[in-house]
């Protein structure tokens, strides 16, 4: 069951897949999907669980009273009385609800709106990257029974850290009270309410990007070469009336076309090396050149990522990464596209700058040199295999650093990873838990508190692979045998990287 759950989850959803949901689902095809959900939800969130599965109308309820080890309908005594006002599905939650409750009862425009502009409403939009909308009553009408399983299973909003490892700020994702409300409304039959009654709107998670004072974009619209991956690197010169050292405080990306950009990494190239990217992008006919892990060059410079529904961020209060004359900024884009016919796109970065900042913030690219040097190895057909290292970078520098934000990248076959501190004194703070890699969804997880790094505490950083049958990653539509892998920028190779934002204090 674990190889299925990762299978899912590793390789990155193909658009063809998603479009099952545009029209009208087949029944039996949902079963199925609840079915396969249904069981892998009875494995890992409800140990207890005791009810048999219903395949009636009432497929929701039957996983919530799984999921849940309270008796069901203790959930809908909490917050309203549930009078079953739907199509009358089944009693499982509705079987202690009175028939008083309509006021008190969860309603679209009171509750669910609220919570599906704020939650789902930035991606879910028409013409948006997801694959279907979430706004309007019709809409979430339309959508909400089949957007059950990944609630439950917390995959939609998608938020890979796992929360109990650190506190990040912008968490998209739902609390369980917020996933208990939405399952009432699909269990009560997805009552509408009353307009007037509309609830407040939610608070955004980030205040986003405060300004823009510059916005680089590829030098040329660029059509796809190949569906449904296709990963592409664009030099954008650094402007040269930039003449001398500016600070990049804030970053937010800005994709052209919305249906085909899955995400977008900004990688830092110094003037120096700007010579090995320009003979990347010579070499080959068009707009950029190829690339996936990384830029395909030195650079591992992570200046900022943008993945959809991210509307930009400035850096923590005070912070700059510095940028001199010369430089050039490597972008590399994600595209998912249905068919090479996808509309050209033409992205762009907005950058928030300064002359001067209190402090400078430096991307600190974490890895074991040993694995480059081709000492990290996944043969063909493990299941598990992990690469761990541990580094005293503190120490190495020779002062205190402070972390502000941290990442972890791998490719397709990562299963999941951690980066943590090792402090000297024996003890462990987590920094960036992933228990379900998805190559599709890597970001950058800030904390509301710094972390502080002393000569002596330890970086740890821990990656797992899956490079089982059931795991290997369609490329061109193809699912590829295992085989033995080891570090590189292909698609089939694979990295461990974690990336931190720190200050040398
Ligand atoms: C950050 C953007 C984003 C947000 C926020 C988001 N989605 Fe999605 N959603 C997507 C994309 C993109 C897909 C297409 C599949 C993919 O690429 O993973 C998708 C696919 C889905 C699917 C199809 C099945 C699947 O899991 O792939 C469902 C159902 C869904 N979303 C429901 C929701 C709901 C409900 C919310 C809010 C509670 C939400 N999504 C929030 C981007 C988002």
């Amino acid at each position: 069951m674990d190889n299925g759950h990762h299978r899912l989850r590793a390789i990155p959803p193909p658009r063809g897949h998603a479009r099952v949901y545009h029209g009208q689902f087949a029944v039996s095809e949902l079963v199925r999907t609840v079915l396969s959900y249904g069981v892998m939800l009875r494995s890992t969130r409800a140990p207890s669980c005791s009810l048999p599965l219903l395949f009636t109308g009432a497929i929701s309820l039957a996983l919530v009273g799984c999921g849940d080890d309270e008796p069901a309908g203790d959930d809908a005594a909490d917050s309203a009385d549930s009078g079953a006002t739907g199509d009358g599905t089944t009693a499982a939650t509705g079987s202690d609800g009175s028939d008083d409750g309509v006021a008190a009862e969860v309603t679209y425009w009171q509750d669910v709106k609220p919570l599906l502009d704020a939650r789902c409403g930035s991606c879910h939009l028409p013409g948006g990257i997801a694959p279907f909308s979430l706004q309007g009553y019709e809409d979430a009408v339309a959508f909400g029974p089949s957007s059950v399983p990944s609630v439950l299973e917390k995959t939609m909003p998608p938020w890979q850290p796992n929360d109990d490892c650190a506190t990040h700020v912008g968490n998209i994702s739902l609390t369980d009270e917020q996933i208990d409300l939405f399952m009432e409304w699909i269990d009560l039959g997805m009552p509408e309410g009353d307009p007037a009654n509309e609830g407040a709107p939610m608070e955004p998670p980030s205040a986003g990007l405060t300004r823009i004072d510059q916005t680089l974009s590829m030098p040329e619209a660029y059509s796809v070469q190949s569906a449904p991956d296709d990963y592409r690197c664009f030099l954008l010169p650094w402007p040269e009336e930039y003449t001398t050292t500016k600070y990049v405080t804030g970053f937010g990306g800005d994709p052209g076309n919305d249906k085909t950009v899955h995400h977008i990494i900004a990688f830092l190239a110094s003037a120096d090396e700007t010579e090995t990217y320009q003979q990347l992008d010579d070499a080959e006919e068009g707009p950029g050149y190829s690339c996936f892990g990384g830029t395909g060059g030195p650079s591992r410079t992570w200046l900022g990522a943008w993945a959809p529904g991210g509307g930009g961020e400035d850096l923590p209060d005070g912070l700059g990464v510095a940028v001199e004359p010369g430089s050039t900024i490597i972008l590399q884009v994600h595209y998912n596209a249905l068919s090479l016919d996808a509309e050209p796109d033409l992205s762009s970065i907005n950058l928030k700058i300064e002359d001067s900042v209190d402090k400078v913030a430096f991307v600190v690219p974490f890895a074991s040199p040993a694995w480059l040097a081709g000492g990290m190895q996944i043969p063909a057909g493990e299941p598990d295999v992990m690469h761990e290292f541990s580094a005293d970078i503190a120490g190495f520098v020779g002062g205190e650093l402070t972390i502000y934000s941290s990442a972890l990248h791998m490719h397709l076959l990562g299963s999941s990873g951690r980066l943590s501190i090792d402090r000297a004194d024996g003890s462990q703070e987590c920094l960036l838990q992933i228990d379900d890699w998805d190559f599709a969804w890597q970001g950058t997880y800030g904390y509301p508190q710094p972390q502080r790094l002393s000569p002596g505490d330890e970086i740890h950083l821990e990656c797992h692979y899956d490079n089982s049958p059931g795991n290997q990653p369609y490329i061109d539509g193809e699912r590829g045998e295992p085989r033995d892998v080891g570090w590189g920028e292909g698609t089939t190779d694979e990295m461990c990287l974690g990336v931190m934002l720190a200050t040398l204090d």
